[in-house]
């Protein structure tokens, strides 16, 4: 044979046997089972998703697994080598009243070994590349319920006598929250006089975790080198410390959470020199009903009454279960009363006007109870344990300033917690006029700790009033409308008719000249006018 035929004739045997090869290895991978996409954050923790595949010749099918509910995927095919499927889930968004909407989620990935190289395209973010791996059912599934404790009341903290205020790292980092930014947030604390008008907590929100050590304690991820360093350094600054977990395995950014380890993270949020813990019920959903949340949360508010650290507790699950007739008594200082806010008017108009608080349980095949707003539940908060209608928007840049001043404004007339959500290292004259305009912090921090109340509505615009420790009374003058209007306020729906007065306009800081039996105030659209009123 010469050189060429030999060449030939390997060719000729050996390249249909790699390509009966490659087949049977094809052949014999069995997808079938359960799978996890692991894509890297960049912080040392990866984004987990759950399938279960089943494969039929050619065909795959299955849903995918670990979530709220299962979702079935769709398209899905195994062929050489290639693995492709699809996902279309229907969700609003996080807003309560949000429009459905449906986001088909696409996987393509090539066999190595016994994983994938996979790609997804059209999620919320670009093409992300992972690994597709085997796992077990025991990961990819929900967790067994932990059984619960017979309720009773955990013992009052005493702290957050007045409103918490601080900042957290949420609405303007979300997952881009690090140990620099936290320091630099302390130093913006302090040097831009948030410190002198009263902000104390600097709170990490979620995305700070990594997993847990051999001994099950909770540890950061490569943006945290050192929580208790850094908690050293905010305390070094006369500042609070605040940190986030959730009742269930994971928070709900996906990362590591409390569920099975409550007093273990409670203790070591303790040795850590941490002030405040916001913890929130995101995966406990899989595995809890509503009725559960006051022992799942009493649980967390035993542990930390156990940590021997003074630790303000922020329950956040949404306002579910009428969290406000329960939320003390598990030693709750502050309770979410809706979903989440977000930077615009359509948000803030909705979560601080609306029925966005849920009015209680749905049971099943029943229709939700209607919701209720913040006004009709401002009676349960009391002194050391308030409501809360999420973190400020004040200053991240998508609403008027006017806007901003009613969110304040309305704020502190709930008695909400102050809990700025914007970049402190770098605000304009407008937003530090609003966060330290300390009139009208004054008003949310007033001792009395009495609830708002509506003293006149019409069209689209409403005054509350609020009676403040010493006989004064806070006014707030609201236009939602998208036009100026015109609002007045009779000195007879104050209480305060034929009394000598003194007003104090608490946006223009100046004292306002009074006459006949009421006052009115031109509110800009989305505006709002707010007066402190002395009687003698
Ligand atoms: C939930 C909370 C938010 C924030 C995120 C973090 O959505 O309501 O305030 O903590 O989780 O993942």
């Amino acid at each position: 044979m010469t050189g060429k035929s030999k060449l030939l004739s390997r060719v000729l045997i050996c390249a249909p046997l790699a390509m009966l090869g490659a087949l049977f290895l094809h052949a014999q991978t069995d997808l079938n089972g359960y799978w996890v996409f692991k894509v890297p954050r960049g912080d040392g923790t990866f984004t987990e998703s759950y399938f279960e595949l089943k494969q039929s010749g050619d065909t795959v099918t299955g849903n995918t697994v670990g979530g709220r509910g299962q979702t079935a995927i769709t398209e899905g095919s195994f062929r050489d080598g290639k693995l492709q499927f699809a996902v279309a889930l229907t969700g609003r968004g996080g807003q309560r009243g949000g429009t459905p909407q449906t986001l088909t989620t696409t996987y393509e990935g090539t066999l190595q070994g016994d994983k994938f190289a996979l790609t997804m395209t059209g999620g919320r973010r670009g093409p992300t590349t992972g690994e597709l791996d085997r796992t077990k059912a025991e990961a990819a599934l929900p967790p067994a319920k932990l059984s619960l404790p017979a309720l009773h009341d955990v013992r009052d903290s005493k702290l957050a006598r007045t409103p918490p205020m601080g900042w957290n790292s949420w609405n303007k980092f979300a997952g881009k929250v690090d140990d620099q930014a936290v320091r630099g947030v302390a130093d913006a604390m302090v040097s831009s006089g948030m410190k002198k008008a009263g902000y104390v907590y600097v709170n990490i929100d979620d995305t700070w975790e990594l997993g847990r050590d051999a001994n099950g304690n909770i540890t950061s991820n490569t943006k945290f080198p050192n929580m208790k360093a850094l908690a050293d350094y905010v305390h070094s600054k006369g500042l609070k410390i605040g940190i986030y977990s959730s009742p269930g395995p994971k928070t709900c950014a996906g990362y590591e959470a409390s569920y099975g380890h409550e007093d273990q993270d409670a203790k070591t949020f303790a040795a850590w020199g941490i002030d405040y813990l916001k913890y929130d019920w995101c995966s406990a959903g899989n595995i809890y009903t509503d009725e559960d949340m006051q022992a799942v949360y009493q649980k967390m508010g035993d542990a930390l009454a156990k940590s021997g650290r003074p630790i303000v507790y922020s329950l956040c699950q949404y306002g579910r279960n009428k969290v406000w007739e329960w939320g003390a008594k598990v030693g709750g200082n502050c309770w979410r009363t809706t979903g989440d806010i977000n930077d615009s008017w359509q948000s803030l108009d909705r979560i601080g006007f609306g029925t966005q608080v849920p009015g209680g349980i749905r049971k099943p095949g029943e229709p939700a109870p209607p919701g209720l707003t913040q006004l009709d539940i401002a009676p349960s908060a009391v002194v050391g344990h308030w409501n809360d209608p999420d973190m400020l928007e004040v200053g991240n840049g998508h609403m008027t300033t006017d806007e901003y001043r009613t969110h304040f404004s309305l704020w502190c007339l709930l008695r909400a917690p102050l809990l700025a959500g914007n970049d402190l290292r770098d605000m304009t004259d407008d937003t530090k006029s609003i966060l330290m305009n300390t009139d009208v912090i004054a008003i949310d921090q007033d001792p009395a700790g009495l609830p708002m109340k509506r003293i006149a509505q019409e069209g689209t615009t409403v005054v509350y009033m609020r009676p403040l420790k010493g006989g004064d009374i806070a006014v707030g003058m609201f236009n939602r409308g998208d036009q100026a209007a015109d609002i007045g306020v009779t000195w007879d729906s104050l209480g305060v008719a034929g009394k000598k007065l003194q007003v104090r306009d608490l946006w223009k800081h100046a004292a306002v000249a009074v006459s006949g039996d009421k006052y009115t105030a031109n509110v800009p659209t989305h505006g709002v006018a707010m007066l402190r009123v002395t009687a003698k």
